[in-house]
């Protein structure tokens, strides 16, 4: 399964977990690009059969440059449909951290995708979250298609 993991990440938390992540799915059987945000358009996202957002929390939202990705993708509704999608997100807080996923969760939802529960990790990323990670990165690429 092609296996797309994009993410933002300023101090590292959230990148941890994309890498983690994608070291589950390809140790899994997946063919797997990890991305930061900055390098991705709503084209090289059309071609993943999977696709797995990671944002951090900022201001109790996404940050601004998945937004901008995730709003670059209107003009490709219907791309998405039935395609695997998943989430992660990393926060100070947890109340904030699940507002965030609602937001990742909901674009995922609204390409009608097929949403597979994501990972909040509150605080620097554990090594507990990690290893969750990697497991929901096996879990992915593991699905039928
Ligand atoms: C600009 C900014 C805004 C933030 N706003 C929130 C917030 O509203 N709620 C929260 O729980 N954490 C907030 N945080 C904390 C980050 O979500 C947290 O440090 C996260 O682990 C950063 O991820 P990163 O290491 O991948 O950059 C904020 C951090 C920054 C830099």
């Amino acid at each position: 399964m092609k296996i797309l993991v994009v993410y933002h990440s300023q101090t590292g938390n959230t990148e941890r977990m994309a890498q983690a992540i994608g070291k589950g799915a390809e140790e899994a059987g997946g063919s797997v690009i990890v991305s930061p945000v900055d390098d991705v358009s709503p084209d090289i996202l059309k071609t993943a059969q999977a696709v797995i957002l990671g944002s951090p929390c900022y201001f109790g939202n996404i940050c601004w440059k998945m937004k901008k990705l995730i709003d670059e993708t209107v003009d490709l509704m219907g791309e998405f449909k039935n395609k695997i999608g998943g989430y992660f997100v990393s926060s100070g807080t947890k109340k904030d951290g699940e507002k965030t996923m609602y937001f990742l969760e909901r674009a995922l939802a609204i390409h009608q995708m097929r949403i597979v529960p994501g990972i909040l990790s509150v605080g620097a990323t554990s090594e507990g979250i990690l290893e969750e990670c990697k497991r929901y990165g096996a879990r992915i690429a593991q699905m039928e298609l």
